[in-house]
């Protein structure tokens, strides 16, 4: 039997696109509910406790709305949350990691530089998951609380982002790293520019279509997917300004129904 049903994913903003993008390039029958916490933004400043009551009632808002499952497309609060959602709801919740395995993998001088929230890189979740896959590599951590900004507001090009980006990677580069991890799902809409600004012997390491097959193995594994004939639908909700949301989801994802919740 075909499930009709949505997925919903939520970040704290838009962050979380490029995994919705992937997952929509990948099962283009599914409705898609993207929740886009804005008001809220960013997680990575807040507290645990905060961060965990807002993933419960963005929850429950998607459950109103009958998604059968649901994408937590942001890795503050995968690694906050999401243990206590799958122990609270019965419905599948898929989280965003650090790509330290593929990182642990990839690297030559066995240097790995984690570009993400402080909330990220000082989780237990964090160093649990590095201890478990780094393989022996040396993890250099880097907070970059002001690229989540700059993301919100569009600041997206080479210009006006080098000068920030050019000040979080230098001093992961210049420890040996040749990897670095996108370790938070903002950074992915900077992509390019932090290949520019790091050269090309750097590999990036984002994790976006590892989180969009994930949810295509789950929704097989628990008999979810929507009929093959049908093309989902994409919702944008957002709790903040509905021209700014538009602004955002125009430029980053194109045409789409907008609402506010
Ligand atoms: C943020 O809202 O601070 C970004 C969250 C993340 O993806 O880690």
């Amino acid at each position: 039997m075909a499930d009709a049903r949505p997925i919903g994913i939520f970040d704290s903003g838009i962050g979380g696109l490029p995994i919705a993008k992937q997952i929509r390039e990948r099962m283009p029958n599914e409705h898609l509910i993207y929740l886009a916490d804005t008001l809220h933004a960013p997680y990575g400043e807040k507290s645990e406790a905060y961060i965990l009551e807002r993933s419960v009632t963005i929850t429950e808002e998607l459950l109103r709305r009958q998604v059968k499952a649901i994408v937590v497309a942001c890795n503050t609060a995968t690694l906050v949350s999401i243990k206590a959602l799958r122990e609270r709801y019965s419905l599948p919740f898929i989280g965003v990691e650090p790509g330290l395995r593929p990182a642990a993998l990839n690297t030559k001088t066995g240097v790995i530089g984690v570009l993400a929230t402080a909330k990220t890189l000082t989780s237990q979740s964090f160093h649990d998951l590095a201890e478990r896959v780094a393989m022996g590599a040396w993890i250099e951590i880097q907070p970059c609380p002001d690229l989540v900004i700059l993301v919100e507001t569009l600041a997206l090009s080479y210009k006006d982002t080098y000068n920030t980006v050019q000040r979080y990677i230098q001093p992961l580069l210049d420890k040996g790293a040749d990897t670095l991890i996108l370790g938070c799902t903002h950074f992915t809409h900077l992509k390019a520019v932090i290949q520019q600004v790091a050269g090309p012997n750097i590999t990036i390491i984002s994790t976006e279509e590892a989180v969009a097959r994930e949810v295509d193995r789950r929704l097989t594994m628990d008999n979810l997917h929507a009929e093959v004939s049908d093309l989902g639908s994409v919702l944008m909700l957002s709790n903040s300004h509905k021209t700014v949301f538009e602004k955002q989801v125009t430029t980053l994802w194109g045409k789409a129904d907008i609402q506010l919740f």
